[in-house]
């Protein structure tokens, strides 16, 4: 029980400490490039940490460490198929032909898993119509950034205000419209297809 708590409260604490200053978020399985914040020089060496540790490491004819490949030509590092223990701080550092230190960015990298894409499923009432975005579930997530949102769309324009997962229409009045919603958190986003729906509005024959 105590032990349980102890890495409930490591987990809370620290996880939520290390997704704060995300200064970039990519889904799993995406790429990124991560800027280096300066101009690369051809006499300049170059240097990528991960984590404090060296990734890649080039002087200006030699290289030490890692593969021409990882950089782009202006030294801004590559990172393809992204993986979840790829998330953290990247950190360059460039020395200029005079030995000078130059200014370079550093990256906090989060990763989150991408969203799936959802389907619509339709509700038809008497007089209205039910619109409910569903998808298979996510992993997990253990902090806020794996949030999932929701957006709707109304023949491919965004529905302001509606955020929901689910819609309600008056039937009559969304005949012939197309819907579908959009998933999406920090890192991704996808939309289902679009529906119309074919519900037979009962209104006139309530009243
Ligand atoms: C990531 O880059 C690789 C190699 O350039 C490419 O094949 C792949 O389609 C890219 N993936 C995404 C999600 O853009
Ligand atoms: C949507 O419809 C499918 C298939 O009819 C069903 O399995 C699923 O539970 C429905 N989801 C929701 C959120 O109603
Ligand atoms: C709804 O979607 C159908 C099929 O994609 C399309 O032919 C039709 O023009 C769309 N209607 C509107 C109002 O956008």
């Amino acid at each position: 029980m105590a032990l349980a708590s102890v890495i409930t409260f490591f987990l809370l604490c620290c996880s939520a400490i290390g997704s704060q200053g995300c200064d970039q978020f990519v889904a799993v399985g995406g790429n990124f490039t991560v800027p280096l914040g300066y101009q690369l020089k051809p006499a300049d060496s170059l240097k990528w940490r991960f984590n404090g540790i060296i990734i890649f490491h080039k002087r200006p004819v030699t290289l030490i460490l890692g593969k021409n490949d990882d950089i782009n030509d202006d030294g801004s590092l590559k990172l393809t198929n992204l993986k979840k223990n790829q998330a953290g701080l990247y950190t360059a550092e460039v020395h200029g032909k005079n030995r000078m230190q130059q200014d370079t960015k550093s990256t906090n990298l989060c990763t989150l898993d991408p969203v799936k894409k959802p389907t619509v499923n339709i509700t038809c009432l008497a007089s209205e119509v039910v619109f409910t975005c569903s998808h298979d579930p996510q992993p997990d997530g253990i902090n806020q950034h794996d949030v999932i949102q929701y957006k709707w769309l109304q023949d491919g324009e965004v529905i302001v205000d509606e955020t929901e997962t689910s819609l309600t229409r008056s039937s009559a009045e969304s005949r012939d419209m197309n819907f579908s919603c959009e998933v999406y958190n920090q890192a991704s986003s996808e939309k289902s297809d679009s529906f119309t729906h074919g519900c037979v509005s009962n209104e006139a024959e309530l009243e």
